[in-house]
C-alpha cells in the first residue's frame, strides 16, 4: 500500500491540505482451527494477517460524513441525522453500523472525512468486513478521545454492529483476532468467557499458504444464519437433559452420551462438528506448545473433514482445493478457513515445497473447477492501531 498516494487521493477528494488526517490500520484474519465454534461459545485459534484496511480520517467542517474508498467506486456524503439508515447493500454500511453503535452509547460526534483502502481480497473469508468495522471503531475512539472504550469493547460493538446493522449473526472471532492480534502469535480464545491466551506461532521452516477458491460466496450469509439456527435447535434438544445455553459448554464425552436426545440426524451432525472441533482446538494448542507441527497439521485435516461431512459448509471448490493440497508431500495440513461456502483454504507446508504446492494445486484446481485460484503467503501480524508519522 502506497501511503503517500493514499494521502494525495484524500486531498484530491476533500481538499484543505492544511488539515492533516490521521491514519489507522486494521488487519484481516485467518483462522487456523476452530471453525463455526465461536457463536457456539467454543474455542477458536485465529491470527491477524499482514493484509488489512487503512483509514485516513479527519474531522470535517460540516455535520456530514464523507465516505470514499480506493477499492470501490461508490462514494457518498451522509448528513448526521441520516446516519442510522442503511445504504442499499453498499460497503459504507460497515462503517455506518459502527457510527450507529457509538450513537447508541451516547458518544457525541460531528462529521468526518474518510478514505478507506484495503488489500484484503473481497469475499474471500479473510474478514474484510470486520477489518473495516474495527478500523472505524478504533479510529473513532482516538478521534473522539473515547478512552473509556477498551479494545474488548470495540470488539464487542463491532460484532453487535454486524449482527444488528448488517444482519449477519456472526460470532466474535473475527473482530477479536483483529483487535488482539500480535505478530508471531495465534490467539487462543474462549468465545464464551472471552478469556484468551496468545500462543507463539513462529513457523521455523514452515509457511502458511492461503488459497483463494475465487468462488463467489452466493447465499453464504443466509446459509450461515441457517447453521446458527441449527445449533440453537441442538441446544434446545440437549437442554432437555441438562441446563445448557451453548453447545460449547459440552465436552465430547458429555455429548457422546446425550446425542440421541437429538431426534434429527442432521442437527445431530451439526452438533457433532461443533463439539469435536472444540476438542481439536484444545489439542491444536497443546501441539503448538509442544512444537508438534505434524500433529497440528493432522488436526487441520480432521477439521476440514468434519466441516465437509458434518457441518456441510465446504462445497466442491474448497474440497477440491484442500484434497489437491493434502496429497502433496510436505503439506502438513490443509483445511477451509472462515465461514466456508467458497472463500479460502489454508495450508501449512514445509518451506521448501511452497512453490511446488502453489503450482500443483493451482493446476489441479483450475483443471477440475475451471476457476483460476489465487495464493498468498500469510504473515502473522499485529492487530488494529494508528500509524503515526505517515506523512513524513
Ligand atoms: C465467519 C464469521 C465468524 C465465524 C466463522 C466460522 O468468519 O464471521 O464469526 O463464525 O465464519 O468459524
Amino acid at each position: 500500500m502506497n501511503l503517500s498516494n493514499l494521502t494525495t487521493r484524500f486531498f484530491e477528494l476533500y481538499g484543505n491540505p492544511d488539515e492533516k488526517p490521521k491514519l489507522f490500520f486494521a488487519p484481516g484474519r485467518v483462522n487456523l482451527i476452530g471453525e463455526h465454534t465461536d457463536y457456539n461459545g467454543g474455542f477458536v485459534l485465529p491470527c491477524a494477517l499482514q493484509y488489512g484496511t487503512y483509514l485516513l480520517i479527519r474531522h470535517s467542517a460540516g455535520p456530514v460524513m464523507r465516505f470514499a474508498s480506493t477499492n470501490m467506486e461508490f462514494r457518498t456524503e451522509i448528513p448526521l441525522e441520516r446516519l442510522s439508515e442503511k445504504v442499499g447493500s453498499q460497503w459504507v454500511n460497515y462503517p455506518l453500523g459502527i457510527f450507529d453503535q457509538f450513537r447508541q452509547m451516547n458518544i457525541a460526534f460531528g462529521g468526518f472525512d474518510m478514505l478507506f483502502s484495503g488489500d484484503i481480497p473481497n469475499s474471500a473469508g479473510l474478514s474484510s468486513s470486520a477489518s473495516i468495522e474495527m478500523v472505524t471503531a478504533y479510529a473513532l475512539t482516538v478521534m473522539l478521545n473515547a478512552g473509556q472504550l477498551e479494545m474488548v469493547d470495540l470488539v464487542k460493538l463491532s460484532q453487535r454492529s454486524e449482527n444488528e446493522f448488517i444482519g449477519l449473526n456472526c460470532g466474535i472471532m473475527d473482530m477479536f483476532a483483529i483487535g488482539m492480534g500480535k505478530k508471531d502469535f495465534a490467539i487462543f480464545l474462549n468465545c464464551r468467557t472471552l478469556e484468551y491466551k496468545r500462543v507463539s506461532f513462529v513457523l521455523n521452516g514452515f509457511k502458511l499458504i492461503i488459497a483463494n477458491t475465487n468462488k463467489k460466496r452466493g447465499l453464504a450469509d443466509s446459509k450461515y444464519n441457517e447453521r446458527v439456527a441449527e445449533c440453537q435447535l441442538a441446544v434446545t434438544y440437549l437442554g432437555q437433559k441438562m441446563p445448557l445455553s451453548k453447545l460449547g459448554e459440552l465436552s465430547f464425552m458429555q455429548f457422546f452420551k446425550m446425542q440421541d436426545t437429538i431426534p434429527d440426524e442432521l442437527v445431530r451432525r451439526r452438533a457433532r462438528h461443533v463439539i469435536s472441533e472444540n476438542q481439536r482446538v484444545l489439542n491444536a494448542v497443546s501441539c503448538l506448545q509442544k512444537g508438534d507441527i505434524v500433529q497440528f497439521g493432522a488436526l487441520m485435516n480432521a477439521s476440514h473433514e468434519s466441516l465437509r461431512e458434518n457441518y456441510e459448509v465446504t462445497g466442491f471448490e474448497l474440497d477440491t482445493m484442500v484434497a489437491a493440497a493434502q496429497k502433496i508431500n510436505g503439506v502438513v495440513g490443509a483445511r477451509m478457513t472462515g465461514a466456508g461456502f467458497g472463500g479460502c483454504a489454508v495450508f501449512l507446508v514445509t518451506e521448501k515445497v511452497v512453490n511446488a504446492v502453489i503450482e500443483q494445486v493451482g493446476h489441479e484446481y483450475e483443471e477440475k473447477t475451471g476457476i483460476i485460484p489465487d495464493f498468498y503467503l500469510a504473515e502473522v501480524s499485529d492487530g488494529v492501531g494508528e500509524i503515526i508519522n505517515h506523512q513524513s
